[in-house]
């Protein structure tokens, strides 16, 4: 059963169908995933999802897939939540996203566009990268036969830009930011005939991230935690855990009202989304001369800067910039106590934890989840 209805501009509410290929809407702003919510509440039970056992594909009532044999599978599991015990007792808790095919949340996303993009007809999928989603694409692209492009900065990770090539994938590398690739993407979009890949420039990646909400209910119970920290580049992920709140909400499914406060983590030479929140901006601006060691938030602009800013208001979220040392402590004192291996995103996720409790903007016995994005495997380690 199907519940996909259409696809609605984030910006006006203007209604699109979905059987037809969209990037941005006219308005130039991204398009979002409507389905038949009442449906979905009066035929579908939530404890269906626990017996399933294909990790994001599970949520697939709440997905827009129209051709569930087509999909591609690399081994989804539902990833697991990690108590910080040493450091912090029960209620700092990490989502250790780093176990999913290709050690990175971008399998999520990216497994659930390129699946959309083949029912669609698309074959040929173009996108800039700072590393983990290009690998993701190329893996789950050459998984069922399509062609994939990414561009990515002269200086992203090196293993990434080596397992995308190992998957097949093509790579171009630039002397720039993320956006600079986006750039040379839409040349490669005008002159060859790629499709245009880029976050939030098409419906379906956003679906994808929005299972981290999805599962994130089904583990805590269908209640959730008081506070989430989301390393943050072009911040599908926040908007995407932001959309499934609501639609749990209009479901009922949720057995409190109360939903988390959703944080923005950036490093302080990257923070155009935590400087737009801190001067009560709707719209970021671009941050010039970027600088990170964290190379997944180094995005010194995203086309989802209103979206993400709206998410932090309405959820009484907050923004925090960290340090490069920082953050390379709250790596380094992870690993150390806890044995958990972060990525650096990951891990400025814990810096800014301590920022805030500090603060007082959040107690010790509140329950918080760290987002870490990415197995730290995949990073030349301090
Ligand atoms: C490890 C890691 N963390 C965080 C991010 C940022 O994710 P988002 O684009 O959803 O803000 C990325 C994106 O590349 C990443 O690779």
């Amino acid at each position: 059963m199907n519940y996909l209805t259409h696809l609605e501009c984030s910006l006006n509410g203007e209604t699109y169908p979905f059987d037809q290929i969209h990037g941005l809407s006219p308005a130039g702003r991204p398009l979002l995933a409507r389905y038949d919510l009442a449906a979905v509440k009066a035929q579908v039970d939530r404890e269906v999802f626990a017996t399933r056992n294909d990790g994001f594909w599970a949520y697939r009532e709440l997905l827009p897939i129209q051709d569930w044999p087509g999909v591609p599978r690399l081994g989804e599991i539902k990833t697991p939540l990690i108590p910080l015990n040493n450091l912090h007792g029960e209620q700092l808790i990490v989502k250790d996203e780093g176990r999913l095919p290709t050690g990175s949340f971008k399998s999520r996303g990216l497994a659930l566009a390129v699946a959309r993009a083949r029912e669609l007809g698309i074959s040929k999928l173009a996108m800039p990268t700072n590393g983990n989603a290009g690998a993701a694409l190329s893996a789950y692209a050459t998984r069922i036969g399509m062609q994939s492009i990414v561009v990515c900065p002269a200086d992203t990770p090196q293993i990434n830009i080596e397992e995308t090539r190992m998957q097949g994938g093509q790579v171009e590398l630039l002397d720039g930011y993320i956006d600079d690739c986006g750039k040379r993407v839409r040349e490669l979009v005008a002159e060859q005939g790629w499709f245009d890949f880029s976050t939030l420039k098409e419906p379906y990646r956003l679906e994808g991230k929005k299972t981290m909400g999805l599962e994130l209910a089904e583990q805590f119970g269908w209640k959730l935690p008081d506070v989430i920290l989301y390393p943050t580049g072009g911040g599908t992920g926040l908007i995407g855990m932001w959309k499934a709140f609501q639609e749990l909400t209009e479901l009922g499914w949720l057995d409190q009202a109360k939903l988390p406060r959703m944080v923005a983590v950036q490093a302080e030479g990257c923070a155009p989304i935590v400087k737009a929140f801190q001067e009560g901006k709707d719209e970021a601006e671009r941050w010039d001369d970027a600088q990170t060691l964290a190379a997944g938030i180094r995005v010194p602009m995203a086309v989802g800067d209103r979206l993400m800013l709206e998410t932090l208001r309405e959820s009484n979220g907050t923004g925090v910039a960290v340090s490069e040392a920082e953050i390379v402590s709250a790596w380094k004192s992870i690993s150390q106590r806890d044995g958990l291996l972060m990525c650096p995103e990951g891990a400025a996720t814990y810096a800014a934890y301590l920022k805030l409790l500090e603060q007082g903007w959040l107690d010790a016995d509140e329950q918080v989840v760290l987002f870490n994005c990415a197995t730290g495997l995949k990073y030349p380690l301090p």
